[in-house]
């Protein structure tokens, strides 16, 4: 009889690892039935939004485009490039970087399987996507730092409180390839500008979590301190205490919360590469005099971090929001974590509904950003299709161009004009279309003005500096 090949036990050990790492991570398995059955039409119900989730409204809009606008001006002054991802991705990626434990993950997460079987996620946030699209882009044989920065809704099934949705919308800038305190410092003072040219004031609250080398060391010490007084704390923690302690100091359980207070600090048993590495970053917000408090309770719900971690609070403590307007920290980790290879990284989130939320409770105006030069008003139905003519005619050639050309009242037209600010209103009526003629009126001084239509693009870019 032939013997059986014996498998080499290295061999085998490896076969048997990939074919775990290849197993499907368990999280919260969304139910068997793949797709829900469309129901039953209900004639006469409007269907209503989902909890957690809101329109943006028109009227709102504006405050939208003033944060973006920040945004882009920031992301470009310090380099960093716009990227986009999808909102679904495979719901691995989010259990092996945010923590299979962590809230995010266990509790919040939009998991489902798809037509395909797979089990797959609505986003909860942004950096775990960037780790996987630089390693997925082969983005290490770019020069580094690699500078990111992406804007869009992330979901979490949080329970629905001010300041706190289902569906909210995040900006995040990250940096890939570079170890330095001063990227730290670089991206807490991005951050804190942000707010700073929205008129909000702010301050950061900051923390070291160390490293694989001595992070073990704090574990130990908090789980016996935790252990001692293990029939004061939650359910939760009870669990989390043997499988991720680092949360114990996040919980919001008043008993938890109270025992927090005489938990050993983390800062106090950083090696002197992290204790250096804070050092450095104190130094750099010092003199960027970005303001800073240490809260050595800080620990941040997401998993991958490593060393500085940080959030934006309110700097007026009396005003309503207190939470998080922003946070991040260094994950030198996570890339390598995620198959790629060793890449240190940091970056920051901001939730923008609770940006906007601060502007309107601090009564900051957004900067309207479109101030037409012309507005085009018409009076009668002739003089109406000449003006949609002329419109385009000077929008193509570049003037900011507005108009209301369902109104036929003057009055309302020239109001309209007035509220949006325009330089000139050109107005053509029954009188300017028999003479061939557009009438111009200068807002600021009120001088009118004969212009011959078919001169009249040629002119107001002239009028507008064009010419
Ligand atoms: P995060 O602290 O989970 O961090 O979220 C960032 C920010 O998003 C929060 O500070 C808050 O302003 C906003 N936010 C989070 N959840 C909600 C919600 N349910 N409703 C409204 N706003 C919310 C992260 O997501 C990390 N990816 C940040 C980061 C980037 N770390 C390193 N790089």
């Amino acid at each position: 009889m032939p013997k059986k090949a014996q498998k080499h036990p290295i061999a085998a050990k490896k076969k048997a690892a990939a074919k775990k790492a290849a197993r499907p991570v368990k999280v919260q398995q969304p139910p068997k039935t793949q797709v829900a059955p469309a129901p039953a039409p209900r004639p006469g119900l409007t269907p209503q939004l989902l909890r957690g989730m809101r329109d943006i409204l028109p009227t709102e809009q504006r405050y939208w485009r003033h944060v973006y606008r920040t945004v882009d001006g920031i992301a470009r002054s310090y380099g960093y490039e716009r990227i986009d991802t999808p909102l679904l991705e495979e719901t691995g990626l989010f259990v092996r970087s945010v923590g299979k434990q962590s809230d995010v993950v266990e509790k919040e997460l939009f998991s489902f399987l798809d037509r395909g079987g797979e089990n797959v996620s609505l986003r909860p946030e942004g950096t775990a996507s960037l780790v996987r699209a630089y390693i997925n882009h082969g983005m290490f044989s770019l020069p580094q730092p690699v500078k990111m920065y992406y804007i869009g809704p992330m979901f979490r099934y949080e329970r629905p409180q001010a300041g706190r949705f289902r569906q909210h919308h995040q900006f995040g800038f990250e940096v890939f390839g570079d170890s330095q305190p001063v990227l730290d410092a670089e991206v807490i003072l991005m951050a804190h500008l942000f707010y700073k040219d929205l008129g909000v004031k702010t301050v950061v609250h900051l923390n070291s979590l160390g490293c694989n080398i001595c992070r073990p060391n704090y574990l130990t010490e908090l789980v016996a301190y935790y252990r001692s007084k293990r029939s004061q704390i939650c359910e939760d923690c009870k669990r989390r205490l043997a499988k991720n302690p680092l949360r114990l100091l996040d919980c919001k359980e008043p008993g938890c919360a109270a025992l927090r207070e005489t938990a050993p600090h983390l800062v106090d048993f950083l090696d002197d590469e992290c204790k250096n590495h804070l050092m450095r970053v104190l130094e750099y917000l010092d003199e960027l005099m970005v303001p800073y408090v240490l809260d050595p309770h800080l620990v941040r719900g997401l998993d991958y971090y490593t060393k500085t971690v940080f959030e934006i609070m309110l700097a007026d403590e009396t005003q309503p929001g207190q939470y998080a307007l922003g946070g991040g920290g260094r994950y030198d980790n996570l890339v390598e974590q995620l198959g790629g290879r060793p890449t240190p990284a940091c970056g920051f989130g901001i939730g923008i509904e609770r940006a906007i939320l601060q502007m309107k409770n601090q009564n900051i105006e957004p900067q309207d950003d479109f101030r037409p030069e012309i507005f085009l008003a018409q009076l009668g139905d002739t003089a109406r299709r000449k003006s949609f003519q002329l419109f385009e005619e000077l929008r193509s050639a570049g003037v900011r161009m507005a108009a209301t050309f369902s109104k036929s009242a003057l009055k309302a037209q020239l109001e309209t004009a007035n509220r949006l600010a325009a330089k000139y209103t050109v107005i053509i009526g029954q009188k300017e279309v028999l003479d061939g003629t557009i009438l111009v009126r200068d807002m600021e001084s009120g001088m009118q003005e004969i212009v011959d239509y078919n001169k009249a693009v040629a002119e107001m870019k002239k009028k507008l500096g064009r010419a």
